[in-house]
């Protein structure tokens, strides 16, 4: 009997940016190198707001593939028959108008992180793909990654115990007095900072391990504190540090997890090793920097009754061909395939929930953005 055909999905790409570059190179990746056989991806559009930088684009990323279309605007994009899912790699602040103008034409929709500058605007968005019938998700590749489903796999299995602690740092050294103060990472009008761009990477480990996990039984947090250095460069955050508390908030509460993480971001520092530590009560798991596509993880076993006692210890390595950008790509595609609005690994209440933390981390760390920039407050 002949194979079934995989179910291939018709990407619209919005920009034409450093991510939609890495996005469109790994979607074009044959999934077969990673052994994927069910779902596949087509680029059909890609809109600029300049239609050169799309045909150079598309030259220079898509193969030159003449059947692509090259568009000056991304609403053209939105329009074309041809696109199934749009995929937005605009600077943070434009997610939300662009994500919206894509739903409203009933488009699916992968979108940066972060999916939006606030968690209104998110609360907006998701009202609005629900009533268009579409699906959406924010494009928190490391939750797709092979490795990533692995260290979920052994922190769920309980032969570590329960997870007490983590501890996790995304920097980068972006050169501040060297780039323009127009640059997104400095621009408050582009929701610049460290929280907001590197933030995502710690927080996704904190809400694997910790709000995933099965003691937590779905609970929010019972606490988050943050606090933020900003640079006189522009007043964005240049260093943030931030804590996310899951614990039971009262006798009835059926939450049984009692864990902390302990998160920091920095955009003038470079990143270090190692970049996640889960503690649990029998072992720790260390996944190596960069923590945003890790290549492997140890864990390590301590001796029955004497904490801290390592008695075994084992690394897993992952390798593939591509970035690791291609496996949010086959998420979306078996999502939109199966009629799904939002994805069971990376759905719509950790995006929020990442939203409402960011919110509440700026709140205390008093990081506003200029008036105008937040579609919705
Ligand atoms: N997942 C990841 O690993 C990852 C990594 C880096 C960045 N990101 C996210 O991706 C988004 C873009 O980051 P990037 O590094 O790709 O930025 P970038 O290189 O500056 O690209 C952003 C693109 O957005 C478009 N754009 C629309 N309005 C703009 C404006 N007012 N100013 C600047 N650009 C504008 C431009 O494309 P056109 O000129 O073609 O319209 C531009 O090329 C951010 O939200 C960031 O958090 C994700």
């Amino acid at each position: 009997m002949a194979s079934a055909q995989p179910f291939v999905l018709r990407w619209g790409i919005i920009s034409t940016g450093w991510i939609a570059s890495c996005f469109v190179k790994d979607a074009l990746v044959d999934p077969k190198t990673r052994d994927v056989q069910d779902v596949g991806h087509k680029v059909t559009a890609v809109g600029s707001r300049n239609v050169d930088s799309a045909t150079k684009f598309i030259a220079q990323y898509a193969n030159g593939d003449s059947s692509i279309k090259a568009y000056g605007s991304y609403a053209e994009v939105f329009a074309d028959n041809n696109v199934d899912a749009v995929y937005i790699g605009t600077p943070h602040t434009y997610h939300y108008e662009n994500a919206l103008d894509a739903i409203k034409a009933k488009k699916h929709v992968l979108c940066e992180k972060p999916v939006t500058s606030n968690a209104a605007e998110l609360r907006s968005l998701l009202a609005a793909a629900k009533e268009n019938g579409v699906f959406f998700m924010e494009a928190l590749w490391t939750r797709f990654q092979p490795l990533t489903r692995e260290v979920k796999k052994i922190a769920e299995s309980g032969v570590l115990g329960e997870p007490v602690a983590l501890q996790a740092d995304l920097s980068g050294d972006f050169g501040l007095d060297k780039i323009p103060k127009t640059h997104r990472i400095l621009d408050p009008a582009l929701g610049g900072g460290a929280l907001l761009d590197l933030g995502p990477y710690p927080l996704i480990w904190a809400l694997l391990a910790l709000y995933e996990h099965p003691s937590n039984k779905g609970s929010k947090p019972s606490n988050v504190t943050g606090t933020m250095l900003k640079t006189p460069l522009t007043g964005v955050d240049r260093s943030t540090s931030f804590t996310v508390t899951f614990s039971p908030t009262s006798s009835s509460d059926t939450n049984t997890l009692s864990a902390q993480a302990v998160m920091s971001c920095n955009i003038n520092a470079s990143a270090y090793q190692t970049g996640v530590v889960i503690r649990y009560e029998r072992g720790t798991i260390a996944i190596a920097a960069p923590i945003y596509c890790p290549k492997s993880f140890t864990v390590q076993y301590f001796q029955e009754g004497k904490s801290g006692t390592v008695v075994k210890e084992e690394t897993r390595k992952f390798e593939y061909v591509g970035s690791g950008w291609h496996f949010q790509a086959d998420e979306v595609a078996r999502c939109v395939r199966d009629g799904k609005i939002q994805s069971e690994l990376w759905g719509h209440d950790k995006s929020l929930l990442e939203m409402d933390i960011f919110d509440e981390v700026r709140r205390q760390g008093d990081y506003k953005f200029p008036p105008g920039v937040e579609k919705v407050v």
